[in-house]
């Protein structure tokens, strides 16, 4: 994983430093939007650009049908055993990009050129790609680890207000789950890094990317240390479920969920009431957390379909201090209920 300004000048010569000689054809699956903005700085380091593969953005286009469309181009485009592909994108293109390299003739190479807040600190990291169903998020999916991540801080110039505030969550909770020092950090240059200060954002990202890998790395198939990667994210889920994916974007969501995690910890008594008090406004500093209106049994109820209640078990990961955290299975629905509870009147504050 490289992070850092102006990687894309080098890209090409940095690939070939890891990989080897390109390849006869080398893709960069992409999006029109993004392409528009930085396909010029993208190629510039190649001899001969990259044959260029399209996905329009957003959620509905994260589908097998797309990964069909895409392989299949692949094909028709000389692609072989050796090809070599890109996934210059946010996200969903690096999830469909992942998965199409997954799956292209049982696996090809491929390399994340990561271009939001939160596909560089976060989606980039840990080998999951896959696809969504009209059943449900990822349901489709594989491991396949990329050859390496380029995080390009100089691109993030471009990425919406919003979509930063929202991926800087996912930073929030990698510092309260397992990184106190990033905790004050972010306390301390809130607004650098909203500036987006490149040596600031370097600072944020490498050690969330840091905090993931590790964890990733001890537990690569998230049986167990795995699962606190999921801090925020029971009553987060619930928030995007309720609201169909329409309303938030993930990362204020789970800054939602974090907040109602951190009152349910703090109810069991494994972070004091500063600790929480200090940690929600951490969260508010990178927000504003758009409202909601909801309410707290229907939040509880979206929970039961959680996909990581393993066995009917109602897995709950719960902060310890600043920078730890463990998973519990013994939260009820009541104490589930009585955290949403508090979330919603803090939005409601918020709105008043
Ligand atoms: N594989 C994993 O481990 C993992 C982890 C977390 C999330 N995800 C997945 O990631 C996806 C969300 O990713 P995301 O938050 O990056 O959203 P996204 O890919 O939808 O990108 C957000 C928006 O920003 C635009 N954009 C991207 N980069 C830009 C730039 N530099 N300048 C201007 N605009 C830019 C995109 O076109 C898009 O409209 C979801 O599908 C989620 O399931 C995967
Ligand atoms: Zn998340």
């Amino acid at each position: 994983m490289f992070v850092g300004a102006g990687l894309l000048a080098s890209l090409s010569p940095r690939v070939e430093r890891i990989a080897g000689r390109l390849p006869r054809r080398v893709f960069v699956l992409t999006s029109p939007e993004i392409w528009a903005l930085w396909g010029e700085a993208f190629s510039a380091s190649f001899a001969e650009p990259p044959i260029a593969l399209f996905l329009p953005p957003g959620e509905k286009h994260k589908t097998l049908g797309n990964a069909e469309k895409l392989t299949r181009q692949v094909v028709s485009a000389g692609g072989d055993r050796s090809s070599l592909l890109f996934a210059f994108g946010g996200g969903i293109v690096g999830d469909v990009g992942g998965f199409v390299a997954a799956i292209f003739m049982r696996g090809i190479r491929y390399v994340q050129v990561p271009t939001t807040f939160l596909s560089q600190v976060d989606s980039s990291v840990g080998g999951k790609t896959g696809v969504n169903l009209p059943e449900g998020k990822n349901l489709v999916g594989s491991f396949h680890h990329p050859l390496a991540v380029f995080a390009d801080i100089d691109v993030l110039g471009t990425l919406p207000e919003r979509e930063l505030r929202a991926g800087l969550m996912e930073s929030v909770k990698a510092g309260i789950i397992r990184d106190r020092t990033l905790v004050r950090f972010m306390e301390e240059h809130v607004d650098e890094i909203l500036d987006r200060d490149p040596r600031a954002l370097e600072k944020v990202i490498a050690a969330s990317v840091r905090m993931k890998a590790d964890v990733v790395n001890r537990d690569e198939r998230e049986s167990g240390l795995r699962m606190i990667l999921n801090f925020g994210h029971t009553l987060g889920h619930a928030i995007e479920q309720v609201t169909r994916y329409k309303v938030l974007l993930h990362g204020e969501a789970v800054g939602w969920g974090m907040i109602a995690a951190l009152q349910l910890a703090h109810r069991r008594g494994t972070i004091s009431s500063r600790q929480a008090e200090r940690l929600e406004s951490l969260i508010h500093l990178y927000g504003p957390l758009p409202p909601l209106k909801l309410r707290a049994a229907k939040l509880v109820a979206a929970t039961g379909a959680d996909k990581k209640n393993m066995g009917g078990v109602r897995r709950f990961v719960l902060p310890v201090g600043i920078g730890d955290a463990g998973v519990v299975e013994d939260v009820t629905a009541a104490e589930l209920e009585s955290a949403a509870a508090f979330m919603l009147a803090r939005a409601a504050e918020r709105r008043a």
